[in-house]
């Protein structure tokens, strides 16, 4: 899903603390071309005033179910049918509780009873009321109901206590909204792809790197928004332009990467490897232009740089790994080796001797092997063969 444009989305604000948090909710919302709405409780004026969220959602601020005035603007009936989306941020136990009784005592509580839109409820409040029977027992209920849940995010509170019961922060909020409300396969899952080459500086002008274009990462990229997923693209440095919905982190060393890939893979459920990581970087990066007269040849040292994809699957084994394998010759034997020394659950292998495939080009042709089975796909637009690889990660890891 690219944005929220043509999405009326009503957002209600409960009495937490996080509720200082929901201009911002607003504020990406709107970003993201969502005309929003805006229902307080009572409590939630305790935390945030009403003229700060009228401002940001530009739109008057609805929080009585008895005001004549506010009624007759616009009426419960008709705000519940208005909605596309319901957004609960930040949600209280309280509110929690109020819902699964289906009480009607304030203008939330009959909203949620007149809408079919969708509900999301991003719970906030301290982990013990969290974790308390009575609350679990509703968060199963609503679950149950259809609600769909946003965390709660495990951290510190603002009690000064550790554990689960933060609201999840705003980006993630909207990130996994846009993501369940995309039907694809891969919804509601993180994946992180590596794309590009990598570029390992001799001195400061010169630089060891390959001819990966970055096209079959990137289509990578987008087939996996397409397919409903919250991708993070690690890009070294390559001219093209990401989905909109891709979230893009520039990168230009192997060492760079391998550091990006390990922040991003801390919420993620899929690591791909696309890039064509220089293999070796400089012992030494001159600080100066390396003259051409220093000496008759130029001798460079170079070391081996960590492997990325194998450091990913060690450290994160939960998740599903999946590598690409350039090569020139034995191309399956050496794919498949790669499958076993890297410990990774899939390799595609790509024979980038075939100039018309592989760097640099359009299209691509590979073979998808995994510990059972190799799946030829056959010659194709990029953007085509990453449709495909993408369908069958998402059958392997929903089959999980
Ligand atoms: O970018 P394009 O122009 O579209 O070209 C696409 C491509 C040919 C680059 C792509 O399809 C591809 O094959 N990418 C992997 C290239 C590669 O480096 O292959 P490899 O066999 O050397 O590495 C195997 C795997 O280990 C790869 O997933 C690679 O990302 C990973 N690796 C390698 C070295 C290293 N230090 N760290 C790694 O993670």
């Amino acid at each position: 899903m690219q944005n929220f444009s043509n999405k009326n989305v009503l957002l209600c604000v409960t009495g937490g603390i996080a509720a200082y948090k929901s201009a911002e909710i607003i504020r990406l919302f709107k970003k993201d071309e969502a005309d929003v709405r805006v229902v307080m409780t009572e409590s939630a004026k305790e935390f945030i005033t009403p003229l700060t969220l009228q401002a940001v959602s530009g739109n008057e601020i609805h929080d009585s179910l008895l005001d004549i005035k506010a009624e007759s603007a616009m009426g419960h009936i008709e705000l519940a049918k208005w909605a596309d989306l319901i957004l609960i941020a930040p949600c209280t136990a309280d509110s929690m509780s109020k819902i699964v009784y289906g009480r009607a005592d304030d203008l939330m509580g009959a909203l949620i009873l007149a809408s079919n839109a969708e509900i999301f409820i991003a719970p906030a409040m301290n982990m013990n009321m969290w974790l308390d029977k009575t609350t679990q027992e509703n968060y199963k209920t609503l679950l149950s109901r259809g609600f769909s849940f946003i965390g709660p995010a495990e951290g510190e509170q603002a009690c000064g206590d550790v554990g689960p019961g933060r609201m999840v922060e705003p980006i993630k909020i909207i990130e996994l909204i846009k993501s369940a409300l995309n039907q694809g396969p891969l919804s509601g899952k993180t994946i992180t792809i590596t794309a590009g080459p990598t570029r390992e500086q001799i001195d400061p002008v010169r630089f060891i790197s390959n001819n990966s274009s970055g096209k079959m990462g990137y289509a990578m990229a987008s087939a996996a928004v397409e397919a409903g997923a919250i991708v993070n693209l690690i890009s070294g440095p390559v001219t093209l332009l990401a989905d909109k919905s891709v979230n893009l982190y520039k990168v230009n060393s192997a060492d760079e990467m391998l550091e990006m890939s390990i922040k991003y893979m801390e919420d993620a459920d899929v690591f791909i490897g696309c890039a064509a990581v220089s293999d070796y970087k400089s012992m030494d990066i001159s600080d100066i232009k390396i003259k051409k007269e220093a000496a008759d040849g130029l001798n460079i040292h170079l070391k081996k740089n960590k492997d990325i994809l194998s450091t990913i699957a060690a450290k994160y084994p939960s998740a599903y790994h999946v590598g690409f394998a350039a090569e020139t010759n034995n191309v399956d034997f050496n794919a498949k080796e790669k499958l076993v020394s890297k410990k990774v659950d899939m390799i595609i292998s790509n024979d980038v001797s075939n100039t018309a495939i592989g760097f640099d080009v359009d299209d691509n042709e590979v073979n998808v092997i995994t510990n059972k089975e190799s799946i030829f796909l056959k010659k194709d637009k990029k953007i085509r063969i990453a449709r495909e690889i993408l369908n069958i990660i998402s059958m392997k890891i929903n089959k999980k």
